[in-house]
């Protein structure tokens, strides 16, 4: 047999075996399906033929073959979670297949593959096992009577294993498999048995006769004429002719081990890690190739969680800075040739995961702090949802990548847990549009004519009900919805002041308005009908919500005086950007290009006032835009107006084009207070504001504020910045002598803790109990890592009924001696678990009575890791 064959020798025999029998040698497709939303990606070699299959095109050849590239990640068919810890998972892999669309059937189907695996490859016919679906008599007997295969080598399975189907929908059909053993060396059973899993008998090809269409209900149709689909994994092919049992020993993989190896400093080729980068390399690099971008969403976001399993993985394997995309190199060695896309666009591929990689390094460590702090917290065997969920929320941890890290810990993760979370940021984000929000989408509800610049209560006929986005005749008691009326007291949001709520009510129905906003010329009231029912054409009475409209009317006539008082005070060149009214507040923002002095905000918050006290009347004239201009009103640069417009102005002092609703005269306004003044983007300022009661209130909090802190202190409020001043200076005296101690203390800690280090197997090894737990151990470790230039340490802290326990490794070792072993191997026996990196690790123990011993064991595991 071609016993050494290399990979690419594989794939170009297998394309010139089929070419040779008359069939088209296409090149592989793009990972990111055309056209098919079904599928995520790319999953298997048939997947660019599936219209041929279905008789929906025609391609001009009935037969085909390829060596298509595929991700089995997320998805029907996802291999993510197996990757690394397994001989033959991967999320990237390339199929060898040949295809018949409505040619060839069965029995040409096994003679090829057969003929192919035996006289091509030369694999020993003895070696081969062959399974076919339990009902296939046709293909049972082609392989019995013609192939001649023993039936000692041969199973009937059910649909489990040999029916195939592409996804959820689509061509599927029963199929035959072939199988390689790899001999009675190696531990697992024959295709059906209970231990087929082990790594005995391979599966090396996969003949689908592809017979059906499944359509969305699960009918399978039959396809247009029978056909043919096979799947032979190159991997998996090059592992059985290059004499290997992992796929990750193969002239694939080897070269990527290597280079990651070498960046890691490791060279023991073994190592999961290794072999999780080195399988993700390749499925990180053509997914970038074929367009897919990392993101937090679909394809983009699967791309992501494989890169940052990637960088984990690095991670774990001591490397300290970005490195993933120098993978992307020796890749290309390996298979660019063959997918010369690869080539093409390297450097583009390397640039996007070096952008990944670095922005993932900034929260990746406190991350995995924050998971070790937790795990030496607890010890349920279980990482609870909502840390899961802070990981993945504040620190970008997908969650199979805290699941990975669980698995090599021996813990499991609380899936229910983190989706409960997931589902209530959902619920928080979706309860913001929660009437069904026709926000965006402006439905053509109609016209309602607006009577709420002078009254807030009015009649009105329902014109319009939408539930869910979509238009219906009637609301029932418990119904969230909205509803259009032709007549309407409700202001609707726009032109930054808030929609207004309230109340819309029958004789026998009450619904309650939470918010109105605008649907083109329509006000949609958005809320829930508590009582009755409403349909449309009732007649309806409409009550805004006295309190809330006057607190925002006060707010609105607030921005317009602040606006002129800006101009006064800052200058002509300052102009509204933007602004919100609410009941509770207003916020403006305006062009100006510093901050404005304490000085300058005390001056325009006095002149507002000063026009409050004036109680300007307040007016809205109906006028030509023109006309408006003219008489000197403030448009606003960038809106829209209509030829007619509306004018608000406050006494002489303001005049602004303005369709919101204000107060009668300015001295309702109160009390004008500023709360809040910062910078929101290059040129642009915000005031936060409040008015009438809340600036009552606000102003009563701080008295309060401030007596509180005069009662604490015992001073009066006068002689309270003294005081605080001395106290101030008082604390930093404090923090200097308390370092100064702190180091003292660690120095001579260390020193004598430095002396009590030994030598075992000829490595200097400190093995002790310390007073002091928390955060300084680390820092303590970090030093005596230092003092003994070299050398193995582990410290355990006993605090209560818990031990701490970090171990450091001087880098010099770590190939031969791990901290996060270490740590497991004493945890262990103090009844916990942890883990870490191979330079430094902690854990949580719970069994302090056991520590003595657990430090003596260490020159023992020492002798044996030494070896
Ligand atoms: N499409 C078949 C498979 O993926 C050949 O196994």
């Amino acid at each position: 047999m071609g016993e050494r064959m290399t990979s690419a020798q594989l794939r170009t025999a297998f394309l010139e075996y089929f070419r040779k029998h008359a069939h088209e040698v296409v090149h592989s497709s793009a990972l990111v399906p055309a056209n098919d939303p079904t599928l995520l990606f790319t999953n298997a070699g048939m997947v660019p033929f599936k219209e041929v299959f279905l008789g929906r095109e025609d391609r001009g050849y009935v037969r085909a073959a390829s060596s298509q590239r595929c991700v089995r990640a997320g998805g029907k068919h996802n291999d993510l979670e197996n990757v690394g810890y397994t001989a033959r998972h991967h999320t990237f892999f390339e199929m060898l297949g040949n295809f018949s669309f409505g040619d060839y059937f069965k029995r040409d189907a096994i003679h090829y593959a057969w003929d192919f695996l035996t006289e091509v490859v030369g694999l020993p016919a003895e070696s081969l096992w062959v399974t076919v679906y339990e009902e296939d008599d046709e293909a049972a007997q082609i392989w019995l009577e013609e192939i001649g295969i023993d039936p000692q080598r041969f199973r009937r399975i059910g649909a489990h294993d040999n029916f195939w189907s592409m996804g959820d929908t689509g061509p599927c059909g029963p199929c035959s498999e072939i199988f390689y053993d790899h001999g009675p060396d190696v531990p697992g059973g024959p295709p059906g048995s209970e231990d087929q899993d082990g790594d005995r008998y391979i599966e090396v090809w996969n003949l689908v006769f592809m017979q059906y269409d499944r359509d969305s209900e699960g009918n399978l149709n039959p396809l247009p004429s029978p056909s043919i689909d096979t799947g032979m994994g190159l991997e998996r092919l090059a592992a059985v002719v290059q004499g290997v049992h992992d796929n990750y020993e193969t002239d694939l993989f080897v070269p990527l081990i290597e280079a990651a190896g070498n960046i890691a400093g490791i060279s023991d080729p073994k190592n999961p890690s290794l072999k999780v980068v080195a399988d993700h390399i390749r499925a990180c690099s053509f997914l970038i190739v074929d367009g897919v971008l990392p993101s937090t969403e679909g394809r983009g976001y699967v791309l992501r969680r494989i890169i940052r399993r990637a960088i984990r993985h690095g991670y774990q394997l001591g490397i300290d800075e970005p490195f993933f995309y120098r993978l992307v190199e020796p890749l290309e060695s390996i298979m660019g040739d063959s997918h010369s896309e690869l080539s093409q666009r390297r450097e583009f591929v390397e640039k996007i995961l070096y952008q990944e990689e670095k922005r993932f390094r900034e929260t990746l460590e406190d991350g995995l702090d924050m998971l070790d702090d937790y795990l030496a917290r607890t010890d349920s065997g279980i990482i609870d949802g909502e840390v899961v969920f802070k990981l993945y929320d504040t620190h970008g941890f997908p969650v199979d990548l805290t699941a990975d890290i669980a698995r090599e810990r021996g813990l499991e993760v609380d899936h229910d847990g983190f989706e409960r979370r997931m589902a209530e940021q959902r619920e928080r984000a979706r309860a913001a549009s929660r009437f069904g929000g026709p926000r965006e989408e402006v439905i053509d509800a109609g016209e309602s004519r607006f009577t709420g610049y002078s009254n807030l209560a009015d009649v009105g006929r329902i014109i319009g009900i939408y539930r869910e986005g979509s238009s219906v005749q009637q609301l029932e008691a418990g119904e969230e919805g909205m509803l259009v009326l032709d007549q309407t007291p409700f202001y609707a949001e726009s032109g930054g002041q808030v929609g207004d709520r309230g109340e819309i009510y029958t004789n026998s129905a009450w619904f309650r308005v939470e918010d109105t906003v605008k649907q083109g010329d329509a006000h949609g009231h958005l809320g829930r009908l508590e009582r009755g029912e409403l349909s449309v054409g009732d007649q309806v009475s409409a009550q805004v919500d006295q309190g809330t409209r006057e607190a925002t009317v006060r707010n609105h006539s607030a921005t317009h005086l602040l606006h002129s008082v800006l101009r006064e005070v800052l200058g002509d060149h300052v102009q509204q950007k933007g602004s919100l009214v609410a009941p509770d507040r207003l916020r403006f923002d305006y062009s100006h290009y510093e901050a404005p002095t304490r000085d300058q905000l005390m001056e325009i918050e006095y002149r507002v006032n000063s026009q409050v006290q004036a109680n300007l009347p307040a007016q809205a004239e109906i006028m030509g835009f023109d006309e408006a201009l003219e008489a000197g009103a403030v448009a606003l640069f960038g809106e829209k107006y209509g030829n007619t417009v509306r004018v608000v102005s406050l006494g002489d002092y303001s005049s602004e084009l303005c369709g919101g609703t204000h107060v009668q005269r300015s001295g309702d306004i109160g009390l004008f207070k500023i709360v809040h003044e910062t910078g929101i983007a290059g040129g642009v300022r915000r005031i936060e504001a409040v008015t009438g009661g809340r600036a009552v209130q606000w102003a009563q909090q701080i008295e309060g504020q401030i007596q509180r802190l005069s009662d604490v202190l015992r001073v009066s409020p006068d002689n309270l910045e003294h005081k605080v001043e001395q106290l101030a200076d008082r604390s930093r005296e404090l923090e200097k002598e308390l370092e100064r101690l702190k180091q003292k203390l660690a120095t001579q800690a260390g020193r004598s803790l430095v002396d009590e280090a030994y030598q075992v197997a000829g490595v200097k090894v400190l093995a002790s109990k310390v007073e002091a737990g928390g955060k300084g151990l680390r820092e303590t470790v970090d030093q005596l890592k230092n003092q003994l230039g070299s050398g193995v340490i582990l410290l355990a802290a006993v605090q209560g009924e818990k031990v701490q326990i970090v171990a450091g490794v001087t880098k010099d070792l770590t190939a031969k001696f791990s901290a996060g072993d270490l740590v497991n191997f004493v945890a262990q026996q103090l009844g916990g678990k942890g883990g870490g990196r191979p330079d430094f690790a902690q854990a949580g123990g719970r069994d302090p009575s056991n520590v003595n011993n657990a430090l003596a064991s260490v020159d023992q595991w020492i002798k044996e890791s030494a070896g």
